[in-house]
C-alpha cells in the first residue's frame, strides 16, 4: 500500500489542518505500534492511522455518528484504494457504527485515536505547548482524572490491552511517536 496515494486522497477530502496533523499523529502511534505488533504490515498500519477520519468532512456524522467509518469505506473504494483489513481497521475506530473491534490493528486504532488527542491536550496544558515536555507518568495521572479531556475516551484507549500492551507502555509509545513529528504536529 502506498503512502503517497493516501496522503493524496486525505489532502483531496480533508481540509482542515487540525485534521490532517490529528491524522498523522494517528499514523505516527500506529507506525510505532506496528513495529511491536505487526512488523510486516507497518505500512498498513500507519495508513489505517492516515485515514481513520477521512470522512470527517464528507459525511454528516454530527446527526448520526453510525455514518463515520462506512463512509470513508465507499471513498477508498471509489478511489480505488486500501484492502479489507483497511477498511476493518477504519471501521473498528468508531464502534457507533456497529462494527466491533477483533483483531490486533482493529483494537489498535481504537486506542491510538483517543490516545493521540489526550496527549496532544496535555502538551497544550503546558506553558511551552511541547509534547517534548510531556511525561508518561502525567498521562497516566491524567488518565485517571475521568473529568480531564473528557472527550478522550478512557475504555476506547484501554482496548490496547487486547494486543497484549499494556497502558503504560501504550502511554510512552504514543508520547515517543508524537515526539518525532513534534514539529509537523505544532506541539
Ligand atoms: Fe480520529
Amino acid at each position: 500500500m502506498d503512502r503517497q496515494k493516501a496522503l493524496e486522497i486525505l489532502n483531496k477530502y480533508v481540509k482542515n489542518d487540525f485534521y490532517i496533523k490529528h491524522s498523522k499523529a494517528v499514523e505516527a502511534i500506529m507506525g510505532k505500534l506496528a513495529e511491536k505488533l505487526d512488523k510486516e504490515n507497518i505500512e498498513l498500519w500507519k495508513i489505517a492511522g492516515l485515514l481513520h477520519d477521512l470522512d470527517e468532512e464528507t459525511a454528516d456524522w454530527q446527526n448520526d455518528m453510525s455514518i463515520h467509518g462506512p463512509v470513508s469505506i465507499d471513498i477508498l473504494k471509489k478511489e480505488n484504494f486500501g484492502n479489507q483489513t483497511l477498511y476493518n481497521a477504519i471501521l473498528a475506530h468508531n464502534p457507533k457504527n456497529g462494527y466491533k473491534a477483533k483483531t490486533k490493528i482493529e483494537y489498535a486504532l481504537l486506542a491510538a485515536d483517543p490516545m493521540s488527542g489526550f496527549i496532544t491536550a496535555i502538551a497544550k496544558g503546558y506553558p511551552d505547548h511541547k509534547v517534548k515536555s510531556v511525561k508518561v507518568s502525567s498521562i497516566l495521572k491524567r488518565f485517571k482524572e475521568t473529568r480531564y479531556a473528557k472527550g478522550a475516551s478512557r475504555p476506547y484507549m484501554m482496548q490496547i490491552i487486547k494486543t497484549g500492551i499494556e497502558l503504560e507502555d501504550f502511554a510512552q509509545i504514543a508520547l515517543e511517536a508524537l515526539c518525532e513529528i513534534d514539529e509537523e504536529l505544532g506541539l
